[in-house]
């Protein structure tokens, strides 16, 4: 059986959904690299908002006061709840707000942008309202259910001239639950969700509460058993769900979480963990053709191999001169322990193409990629024509 086959289409997924994250994380890691060394020389520039705003910051101005300065804000009054009209409270890390209330959040900033809970990115009932005020912004969300229950964060932004980033130093994140008396478990649209348990990576089982009162416990499906929190191996926070920081085979299998709270016991989602062995660095592919240059009619086998961890999963895949019209060619795959040990393994993918034609002549690539990342190799195959027979 090969590897691809034993992969399945739901592990590519899995791989491909891995990499998009990876790519999202890079570029908001980049983007913020850029701000930051777009700010530091920002000292420079002669804009006058920024430099009130360092000033604020940092205490008195140091240079001439505007007129319009009012009293230097704090930091922790840059996000503020307004309750019943006119009444404000300052928001700490967390807030609850009954389900069914309004949340109506003022953040300081011109303009501000804000992050909600994946779910309320797609909100299209009429619900939630932003709105830019000339000093502020304002979140307003009405009919609130338990499934609003989330992190909310405001980015004041940073400008020059019509270009506005976000700036990721000053964003304020508050996490809002909106206990609701039927649903203490934010519903989830899936009946179970697999996750991943990476050898070297914390795995979490979201089950997020609607109320930070619930007692919430986790449970095994089968054998059915409450699994031991001990704080260390797997631990529990409101806001996070549990982690599990150094996961073991031994914690694969169906989990879900029970929340108790006044008298009402809820099960939440199922969540199966598969244990995933997770290799250290990204594969490195040896390729090699049978022959560099061959005769029209010739049989070529290109192989590509890849020394690694065992049961650490790798996907080859190739490029060659005649995928573009189609050209029929098959590949052999293998997996092979090596090094007398249980700790190495061989993948091999053979291309065969047989009796050559000119079509085939060009570069063959091979793609070798796991959950760390990929790398191509590349080979270059000469076609030469075949020499006319003699004529008797
Ligand atoms: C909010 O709830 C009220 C009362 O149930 C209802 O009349 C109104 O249409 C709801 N508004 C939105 C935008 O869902
Ligand atoms: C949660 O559990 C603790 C200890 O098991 C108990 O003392 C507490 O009353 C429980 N709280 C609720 C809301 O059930």
């Amino acid at each position: 059986m090969t590897l691809v086959n034993l992969l399945g289409s739901k592990w590519r997924l899995v791989l491909s959904v891995l990499f998009i994250c990876i790519i999202i994380s890079e570029l908001v890691y980049c983007h913020k690299d850029a701000q930051e060394q777009r700010r530091s020389p920002g000292k420079k520039a002669k804009t006058g908002k920024p430099k009130q705003a360092k000033a604020v910051k940092k205490g008195p101005l140091p240079v001439k006061p505007k007129p319009k300065v009012k009293a230097p804000m704090q930091a922790q009054n840059l996000l503020i709840q307004v309750i019943n009209r006119g009444k404000f409270l300052k928001v700490g890390e967390t807030i609850s707000v009954h389900a069914g209330d309004t949340l109506e959040l003022r953040c300081r900033g011109k303009p501000v942008q804000w992050a909600l809970p994946s779910y309320l990115e797609e909100e299209d009932e009429g619900r939630l309202r932003i709105v830019q005020h000339e000093r502020y912004g304002v979140l307003t969300l009405i009919n609130t259910t338990g499934a609003d229950t989330g992190e909310y964060t405001c980015y004041p932004m940073f400008c020059e001239d019509t270009d506005c980033r976000k700036n990721y130093d000053k964003a304020i994140k508050v996490f809002v639950f909106f206990p609701d008396p039927q649903e203490l478990f934010v519903p989830s649209s899936d009946y179970y969700e697999v996750i991943q348990l990476r050898s070297n990576w914390p795995t979490r089982l979201p089950c997020q509460v609607t109320s930070p009162a619930a007692n919430v416990t986790l449970h095994r499906e089968f054998p059915p058993v409450e699994v031991a929190v001990d704080g260390t191996e797997i631990s529990f926070n409101v806001k996070k769900g549990f982690t599990i920081h150094r996961p073991r085979p031994y914690h694969a299998g169906a989990l879900y979480c029970v929340a108790n709270l006044g008298g009402l016991r809820q099960s939440s989602t199922k969540y199966m963990l598969i244990y995933v062995n997770y290799p250290m660095a990204p594969p490195a592919p040896i390729i090699q053709a049978s022959s560099t240059s061959l005769t029209a009619g010739d049989n070529l086998r290109v192989s590509c191999t890849v020394m690694g961890e065992r049961n650490v999963a790798v996907e080859i895949t190739w490029e060659y001169p005649g995928q573009q019209i189609g050209r029929p060619l098959y590949t052999l795959e293998s997996i092979n322990s090596v090094g007398g040990g249980a700790t190495g393994q061989q993948i091999q993918s053979i291309l065969l193409v047989d009796e050559v034609r000119d079509v085939d002549q060009g570069a063959y690539t091979c793609t070798a990629e796991n959950l760390q990342g990929s790398k191509s190799v590349s080979t270059t195959v000469k076609v030469l024509p075949k020499a006319k027979p003699p004529k008797p």
